[in-house]
Order: structure tokens, then C-alpha cells, then sequence
């Protein structure tokens, strides 16, 4: 078997240590540059030619800057030789994997073409928004679920008495199944929708039984957190006690934390795909033990 080897790009630094640190491997010397106008620089320190390289590297905002820093230190790792395994925490654009209005881009897409251009020859990821999107790749893509260890925290750290599970949306249904059952709580779907153009967000009016219970509200992503706010009005409306927001990739844009306080949200879980506030659950574990099961 090849020489493996991690970089932990600057987006995931620490993840990228962690899972080095997992898997026994040792980390590239690398150092990256950012100039005042912007642009980065990727320097390897060290020789690649016939390693397997896996290169850690999220693409939470600013998500242009950190999606070229992946493709510069995929392109110049792979020039010199080194197979490139990119492991990608939270994939950015992965929302945009269909033509949803006429004339726009499915930019995923893109995504993928570039990638590939750039030598990447198999990516890793977490809980990728829709399995239509990795249909959009080239190369092998691999979506690691983050649910085992969500509710493994939940379990640990929420005190929740009687709980119930809420998907916002069908999207995030099968998650949350998953979720309610490792759990061993009752789930529901709520029936969210979304205006194309305005980006506003609407939960069609539901009866669920949430009376006094602690709910928690599981989504793949919270970005301005205006999904996770119409489903809090709503159960917390309907009497729940509480409503707690669990997500994978807790982006936090546009005022999203204070749009969730306002509507009652207490506890706020996110994994480490996204560096912050909120990033409390650690998701190396998980990722390096899908990484050990990678053949050549
Ligand atoms: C959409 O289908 C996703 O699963 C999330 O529900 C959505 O991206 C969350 O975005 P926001 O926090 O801006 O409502």
C-alpha cells in the first residue's frame, strides 16, 4: 500500500490534525500564504511523489476562498505526483445540484468538473446535502453520516425529558429518522417551503403531538437559520417545551443566531465541519474510520 499522508488545509486545521492523529499518519509540512489583495499561495515542503495524500480541507464562507485553496493544494500535490484523496467536511454548493429555476447553474457541477481537473481522484465528505449531487461527480464520492455522532452527543450533553425529533423538511426526513430512531424518539416531517426567488421560508400549519415535549430540530444545514426558526415558531406554538437545533454544517450567516434566539431556540449543537461557535461535536472519528476503509 502507498505511503498515506494528511495536509490540514487552513479551513480545517485542527480537524485535519485530528484525523492525522487517528489514523496514525503523519501530517505534510506545508505552509499557505494569504497576500493583502487576497490571493493565496500553496507551498508543499515536502516530497509527495507516490503517496496517497488525503487533503483536509471544509469550504464553509468565505466559500470561494477556501474552495480554491483545496483546488491549489489538490493541483500542485497531484502535479508532483501524489494521489489526491480530498476530504471535504462541508461540501459548499452542494444545495445548488439542480436546475430548480429555468436558466440557472447547477454550479455542484462545476464543482465537481474542477475538482477532478485538479487531480482530485476520490472526495469524502459528510453528510452531503442530496444524493442527486454525488451523481454530479466523475470520481468516487463518499458521504459519511454525521447522525451517530450527533445523537451520541445529544445523548451525552442535551437533558432532554420527554423528546420528539423534527425534520423541517422532506429533504431532511430520512436524517432524522435515523436520528429519532438511534435516539429512541417519536420523529415528525414538517412540510417546509421556500420562495425560489425571495429565499423566504414557510412551514405549512401541521397538528403534531409536541405538547411538553423537548424538541429538537435536526437539519443538514443551518445558513441563515431562517428553516430552523419557522419550525421552532411552529412546535414551540404548538406547546413544546423547549426546542433545541441540532445541525451538521451550523454555517450561522446573515444574523441566523439571533433569528433563532428570537424564536425561542435555547441549545444550538453543530459538528466541526464548520469551525465556530457552535461546532461543539467532534466528527474525526467518523471520518477517519471511513478513511482507514479506503482501498487504493
Ligand atoms: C435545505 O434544504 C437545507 O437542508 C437547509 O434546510 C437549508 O439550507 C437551511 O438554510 P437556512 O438556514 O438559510 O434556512
Amino acid at each position: 500500500m502507498a505511503e498515506r499522508v494528511v495536509v490540514a488545509g487552513p479551513a480545517s486545521e485542527d480537524l485535519g490534525k485530528s484525523i492525522a492523529a487517528k489514523l496514525g499518519l503523519g501530517l505534510l509540512k506545508t505552509e499557505f500564504k494569504v497576500f493583502p489583495d487576497g490571493e493565496s499561495k500553496f507551498t508543499s515542503e515536502e516530497k509527495v511523489s507516490g503517496k496517497t495524500v488525503f487533503v483536509v480541507q471544509s469550504t464553509y464562507p468565505p466559500v470561494d476562498q477556501h474552495l480554491f485553496q483545496l483546488l491549489m493544494m489538490s493541483h500542485q500535490l497531484s502535479q508532483e505526483g501524489a494521489k489526491i484523496v480530498a476530504v471535504v467536511p462541508y461540501l459548499a454548493y452542494a444545495r445548488q445540484d439542480k436546475e430548480f429555476l429555468p436558466g440557472e447553474g447547477v454550479t455542484l457541477g462545476i464543482v465537481a468538473h474542477l475538482m477532478r481537473s485538479a487531480g482530485v481522484r476520490r472526495l469524502v465528505t459528510v453528510d452531503i446535502h442530496s444524493a442527486e449531487g454525488m451523481s454530479l461527480f466523475s470520481i468516487p464520492v463518499y458521504s459519511v453520516s454525521a447522525i451517530p455522532t450527533l445523537v451520541g452527543y445529544a445523548k451525552e450533553n442535551l437533558r432532554l425529558g420527554d423528546a420528539a425529533v423534527i425534520s423541517p423538511d422532506f429533504g431532511a426526513s430520512k436524517r432524522t429518522e435515523a436520528f429519532a430512531a438511534l435516539f429512541g424518539a417519536k420523529y415528525f416531517q414538517l412540510s417546509k417551503t421556500r420562495d425560489r426567488k425571495t429565499g423566504e421560508v414557510s412551514v405549512k400549519e401541521t397538528s403534531l403531538d409536541v405538547k411538553g415535549k423537548d424538541v429538537v430540530i435536526l437539519d443538514d444545514i443551518i445558513s441563515t437559520g431562517g428553516t430552523v426558526k419557522a419550525a421552532a415558531e411552529k412546535v414551540l406554538a404548538q406547546g413544546a417545551s423547549s426546542a433545541v437545533a441540532v445541525c451538521t454544517h451550523g454555517l450561522f450567516v446573515g444574523g441566523a443566531v439571533s433569528k433563532l434566539r428570537q424564536a425561542g431556540v435555547g441549545t444550538i449543537v453543530g459538528t466541526n465541519t464548520v469551525q465556530g461557535e457552535f461546532s461543539v461535536v467532534d466528527i474525526s472519528e467518523a471520518l477517519a474510520s471511513h478513511l482507514k476503509t479506503l482501498e487504493e
